[in-house]
């Protein structure tokens, strides 16, 4: 609350935000307020999806051979179009464009950022009225002139400058960091103005849910199958057994464990070697969110954030979550590890 007594809204807040850094110039302020934008819009069609012919696939397929929903087309779209007319942003690569873009606006030709973006994310949930989000990041732009490279979008998660996500969910919210922990704010439908309800959030320590898709059990490695035993054991030392929740959306599953404590993993399989998510704009954004809350974001071995990526499109298994948790699984990996090496 500020002095009149009412919510701080996400423009406000990143305007206070700034006078704390002197010399920041406004520019990735202005960049969150764009997304924000952009999520009203999303949010407005996500909300009327049941009502309206947006409702369905296109009968088309993204590059990943996936389906593609109407609004995924829909919310890429409308992304990009306030990052273009925001002028912060020099380049776009999205889950559903095959290559980045660059930003030649008038307004962008000083432009110092580029965002990757998962512009909706658990979209097979659409149909069925379930939590759905969207996801950035952002990272200065290495290039200096021209046209946005490669190079400028292939960085490790350790140089992002901000990420976040917008989860539209039984009331629609947008979390980000800047590095400076991590803020929520929650759309308030009557002013349409995302307003400060979640300052600084903190992920537990310790939780006692743990989010995986558990049909693919027998393609998961020892370890894994090893912890999601260890999960369901009772255990005097902690709460287990601990309780299963999977949305498939990684956006409410993420949301819902940051939130209570718990952990989210999207290990490698016998047919995904390298799991289902995307680096760029799936993991890489919540392992900063997660690490920003105090919790872990690892690959099974080494930090999701220390990978150097090499494809704009590439995959990791992902665990995620509260740190007591995902330092379990990874001792589990490790005793596999050594079992194997004998
Ligand atoms: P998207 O809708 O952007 O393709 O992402 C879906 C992802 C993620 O949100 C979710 O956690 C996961 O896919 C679910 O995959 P499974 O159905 O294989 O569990
Ligand atoms: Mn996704
Ligand atoms: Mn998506």
């Amino acid at each position: 609350m500020n002095d009149t007594n009412r919510a701080i809204t996400l423009d406000e807040f990143v305007i206070l935000r700034e006078k704390d850094f002197p010399h920041a110039t406004g520019d990735l302020s202005k960049l969150i307020r764009d997304i924000g934008l952009a999520a009203k819009i999303i949010n407005r069609e996500v909300n009327k999806a049941g009502l309206v012919d947006i409702l369905g696939t296109t009968g088309s397929n993204n590059i990943q051979g996936e389906e593609v929903q109407k609004l995924d087309i829909f919310a890429n779209h409308e992304m990009i179009s306030f990052l273009k007319s925001g002028g912060q942003c020099a380049g776009i690569a999205s889950e559903e464009m095959e290559e980045f873009i660059s930003v030649d606006t008038m307004v962008s030709r000083n432009a110092k950022y580029v965002v990757c973006m998962d512009p909706l994310d658990g979209s097979s949930n659409i149909d069925v009225n379930v939590s759905i989000g969207s996801i950035f990041s952002i990272y200065g732009r290495i290039s200096e002139i021209g046209p946005v490279t490669s190079e400028d979008f292939l960085q490790k998660g350790l140089k992002q400058v901000a990420a976040g996500y917008v989860i539209y969910g039984s009331s629609t919210m947008l979390v980000y960091t800047t590095g400076f922990g991590v803020h929520g704010f929650t759309l308030d439908p009557s002013i349409g103005e995302f307003c400060l309800s979640h300052k600084n959030i903190k992920i537990p320590e310790d939780g006692c849910i743990y989010s995986i898709n558990q049909g693919y059990y027998a393609q998961f490695e020892e370890g894994i199958k090893a912890y999601i035993r260890y999960c369901q054991e009772l255990g005097s030392d902690t709460s287990r057994p601990y309780s299963l929740r999977y949305i498939g959306s990684l956006v409410a599953d993420f949301h819902r464990n940051l939130i209570k404590g718990g952990i989210y993993l999207y290990p490698r399989t016998t047919t995904a070697p390298n799991g289902k998510l995307r680096l760029l704009y799936e993991c890489n954004p919540m392992a900063l969110l997660a690490e920003q809350a105090g919790g872990l974001a690892i690959d099974g071995a080494s930090s999701i954030l220390s990978l150097q990526p090499e494809t704009l499109h590439e995959r990791t298994p992902l665990i995620i979550g509260s740190k007591r948790m995902v330092e379990k699984v990874k001792e589990f990996l490790l005793q596999e590890q050594e079992i194997l090496a004998g």
